[in-house]
């Protein structure tokens, strides 16, 4: 580790950089390996690698038993498992979104040429704005999907009473949400359904992986046959389909990691309570905390810069870090609708999203999982304690830096 005294000792400036290895966000969890491998053994012994094998089953049913949901359908990952959420609840025309989330939300849409309507977010949430969502339904809207993004739960409730009076479906991209609860039951049982995601830089992770869960019978048994092709029987299509199916590998992996996934979230809560600690006081850097008297995965470490106070804004202080060799992130900049094909079907959709605009610009991720250790925490607070300190001087020369790069490749 090295420590920043001087402006010069910044990596950015010359200096050396404080990690020789880089840190990146949402650095897998490995859960225990020799389980990990024996099971991977096993399957492979029982030749029975995919389509529906008893791993998967058992996945889904630890899954289910974990949220308290009726039922929980694996999928190759969430994105796939978003698509198939989508046409089993019958969405068509126009649905509901926030902007401010990964990309997939919106492409599972389009991809069904389903329109995503983006509505603005709550700045203090980063959820959907359940004020502002009554106002965008027209005659072709069918369904609102929420995102809890950072695994902070939407206003189920008030969206809830809107789909029941607007007769719209409701799923909620839980992608970030597994392990977390809303007013003391599981995320997983709310709206038509819900969708998690078990991507490797998921706290809880089967490699690539995803899964639908829902209490509504019929909607179950339509992923059920649409994740297999529209298969229900060996000779008998009864839906359009598609491949969605989980493999055996990636469930063992899922599988292993859910036992130990309270040590997962243990390591994330050390680390939030970490950084909530080493960064308390430094102007204009907020952290974005969970409600602990609720279930919580603690996965992800969000950052609001507010620029008046620290005097670099947002894009300079990722600069600085990931000069640092901490590769902090700009989730979700710079929100779904200025990105293709949606920036260029609504090119002025930014004037309905005012606080997505501002959120998107001020937000970053930094490190964590158990890849992270507590002395590289101590580290990152005390670089981004020491920029902020000195803001308006490291502000001065990276403004004259970028003048002196233009000026260098003119
Ligand atoms: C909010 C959100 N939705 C959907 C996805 C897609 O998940 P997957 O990578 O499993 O397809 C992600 C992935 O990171 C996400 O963050």
């Amino acid at each position: 580790m090295t420590i920043k005294n001087r402006l010069n000792d910044l990596a950015i400036f010359g200096g050396i950089p404080a990690f020789q290895e880089q840190l990146h966000v949402g650095r897998p969890n490995i859960g225990d390996r020799e389980r990990l491998l024996a099971r991977i053994n096993d399957l492979l012994d029982r030749r029975w690698l995919t389509n529906n094998g008893p791993y998967v089953q058992e996945f889904e049913q630890r899954i289910a038993e974990l949220v308290g949901v009726k039922h929980c359908i694996a999928i190759c990952n969430a994105t796939i498992a978003l698509e198939i959420a989508i046409r089993a609840a019958g969405l068509t025309g126009e649905v509901i979104v926030p902007s401010m989330t990964f990309i997939a939300t919106a492409h599972a849409l389009q991809w069904q040429e389903i329109t995503p309507v983006f509505c603005d977010i709550d700045p203090e949430s980063h959820n959907i704005d359940q004020c502002r969502v009554e106002e965008l339904i027209t005659l072709r809207t069918t369904g609102i999907i929420g995102v809890h993004l950072w695994g902070r739960p939407c206003d189920i409730e008030t969206l809830t009473e809107i789909a029941q009076e607007h007769n719209l479906k409701l799923l909620f991209d839980a992608a970030h949400a597994f392990g977390c609860s809303y007013k003391g039951r599981m995320i997983g049982n709310f709206g038509d359904a819900e969708v998690f995601s078990f991507h490797a830089t998921k706290f809880l992770n089967s490699f690539e992986g995803g899964a639908v869960v829902t209490n509504d019978d019929d909607i179950a048994a339509k992923i059920r046959f649409m994740k297999n092709f529209g298969f229900a029987g060996y000779d008998n299509v009864v839906y359009i389909g598609t491949n969605g199916k989980m493999s055996e590998v990636s469930a063992v992996m899922g599988l292993t990691s859910l036992e130990s996934l309270d040590e997962f979230v243990a390591i994330n809560y050390r680390n939030y309570k970490q950084y909530q600690h080493e960064l308390e006081g430094i102007p204009g850097v907020h952290l974005v905390t969970y409600n602990e008297t609720e279930k919580c995965n603690y996965q992800y470490i969000v950052l609001e810069i507010e620029e008046t106070a620290t005097q670099v804004n947002r894009d300079q202080l990722v600069d600085v870090l990931w000069a640092e060799n901490v590769l902090a992130r700009r989730y979700f900049y710079p929100g779904c609708h200025r990105m293709e094909p949606y920036r260029s079907y609504f090119p002025h959709a930014g004037l309905l999203l005012p606080e997505t605009e501002k959120v998107v610009k001020r937000v970053l991720s930094l490190p964590t999982g158990t890849a992270v250790r507590s002395d590289e925490v101590s580290t990152i607070c005390q670089i981004i304690r020491f920029v902020v300190a000195h803001g308006q001087e490291v502000r001065e020369r990276l403004q004259q830096r970028a003048v002196d790069q233009k000026r260098l490749h003119c």
